[in-house]
């Protein structure tokens, strides 16, 4: 078991490279099923969500081969099974788009019920609804495995009833080979649903529409293999603007598109933050209290609740009164009682969160309790009086690479314990 160690009161400041975006490459990997071809996928993130992913790929028989830290070969054509057994498709939420490469291929997928962070009830009927319009047969098994089959997969139309990016992804995984023509309304239009119709049509997929509520899908017979890099992660970057904020520092993010990190950037100007773009770069700085802010989270172009956690935390810092709506999941606010242990006002009602600011967040020993708001808990204990201890941090790991090693480069004193095996966390320093 390993937890972080943060003392408070460092001011960040200096530069900081964005990696490639989590979940445009857990969407990404599965999509390589597909291919006839070899493909190199760059500018990949070095997370436990790709290594699991990658896992997954040879388990299924392809041929991986790990160029670098953030490059990877991958031959699909030697793949010889359609089964993800449970201790793999736990790992993460994504491993549900093996569903949708897998049938898209084979006509035929078996995957167990995927894990990933806890918000309540993260339900895939949608998915499911889109594979049964393009003619599959969906049929729940036993341990939670889902059988998903058909003879030959046909374009169709399908509405999805919640904007769901899970539902896009998988749809067009499935629908990229199928005969004649999907076409799915009410789609999501995160950044990764871009890169993934990018991807697929570089393999040469017929895939338009991406970024807009309509997609329609051209099923092809063949697709090449490519080489294709990844776009920046805006969540991370949000993630590291925020952390510029909150510590009144100067951070230059690069490697970014800031078109994708509008919202975070309007939120955090009206909050008195600056923020001066660039080509590919955004410079973060602030000087002024933090002013307090309403903040509702949307899918895209909203504000992105993948950055609700983290934006809390300069909430309970503003000064006054600041309301945070969650409007995409039940119950993320489980790491409210967190911060509460650090000192934050904040009342909870439902999906609304209040916040009354307070001058200084204080030390406390603190869990991450998901992958986002892990990242929340390290930011709050950059602010903090005092040495802030953070457990359960193997779920920041899952999207973040290099966590310490960039929080330290931007002058952060934060380290990483290492329990010894038998030790209560609370024994260890
Ligand atoms: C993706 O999850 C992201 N994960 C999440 O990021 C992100 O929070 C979420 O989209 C929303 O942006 C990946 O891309 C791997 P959804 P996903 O399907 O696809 C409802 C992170 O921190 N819904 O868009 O699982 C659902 O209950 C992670 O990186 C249905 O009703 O989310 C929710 O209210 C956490 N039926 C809403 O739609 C369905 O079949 C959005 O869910 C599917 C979803």
């Amino acid at each position: 078991m390993e937890k972080f160690i943060v003392n408070g009161g460092c001011r960040l400041a200096g530069e900081i490279e964005i990696s490639g975006a989590k979940n445009a490459a857990v969407a990404i990997l599965p999509a390589v099923v597909l291919s006839d071809g070899l493909c190199r996928i760059e500018n990949l993130p070095n997370i436990a969500d790709v290594s699991a992913s990658l896992e997954i790929l040879s388990m299924l028989g392809a041929q991986v081969r790990r160029i670098n830290k953030n490059a990877v070969e991958i031959d699909p054509r030697p793949l010889n099974t359609t089964v993800v057994p449970h201790d793999l498709a736990r790992r993460m939420r994504a491993s549900s788009y093996y569903i949708g490469s897998l049938l898209g291929r084979f006509g035929t997928a078996r995957v167990s019920m995927p894990g990933g962070c806890n918000f309540g009830v993260r339900p895939i009927d949608q998915h499911l609804k889109g594979f049964t319009a393009l003619g599959a047969e969906v049929s729940p098994m036993e341990q939670g495995m889902i059988e998903v089959t058909t003879e030959k997969l046909i374009g169709n139309s399908i509405y999805l009833d919640a904007v769901s990016v899970g539902a896009t992804v998988n749809i067009m995984l499935a629908a990229v080979k199928a005969r004649g023509t999907t076409v799915i309304e009410n789609a999501a239009k995160e950044p990764h649903i871009v890169d993934l119709a990018n991807f697929l049509n570089t393999m040469g997929a017929d895939v338009r529409g991406a970024g807009t509520d309509v997609i329609k899908i051209r099923g092809v017979d063949q697709l090449t293999g490519a080489t294709y890099s990844i776009i920046p992660d805006q969540i991370e970057a949000g993630t590291f603007m925020v952390a510029a904020a909150a510590t009144g520092g100067d951070i230059t993010v690069r490697n970014v598109i800031p078109k994708h990190l509008e919202s975070i950037t309007a939120k955090l100007m009206e909050m008195g933050v600056q923020v001066d773009e660039y080509d590919d770069a955004v410079r973060v700085t602030r000087t002024e209290p933090i002013h307090h802010c309403n903040v509702k989270t949307m899918p895209h172009p909203g504000f992105p609740t993948d950055m609700q956690p983290q934006i809390a935390v300069l909430l309970s810092m503003a000064d006054g009164t600041s309301i945070l709506t969650e409007t995409v999941w039940d119950n993320r606010f489980r790491y409210v009682e967190e911060l509460r242990r650090m000192g934050a006002q904040v009342q909870v009602d439902g999906k609304v969160a209040v916040f009354q600011g307070i001058s200084r967040l204080t030390a406390a020993p603190i869990k991450a309790t998901d992958l986002r708001a892990g990242m929340a808990m390290i930011i709050a204990g950059l602010v903090a009086k005092g040495t802030t201890e953070i457990e359960e941090i193997y779920h920041i790991e899952r999207g973040y690479e290099d966590v310490e090693k960039k929080f330290t480069a931007l002058g952060a004193d934060i380290r990483r314990v290492t329990l010894p095996d038998g030790v209560l966390s609370s024994q260890a320093v």
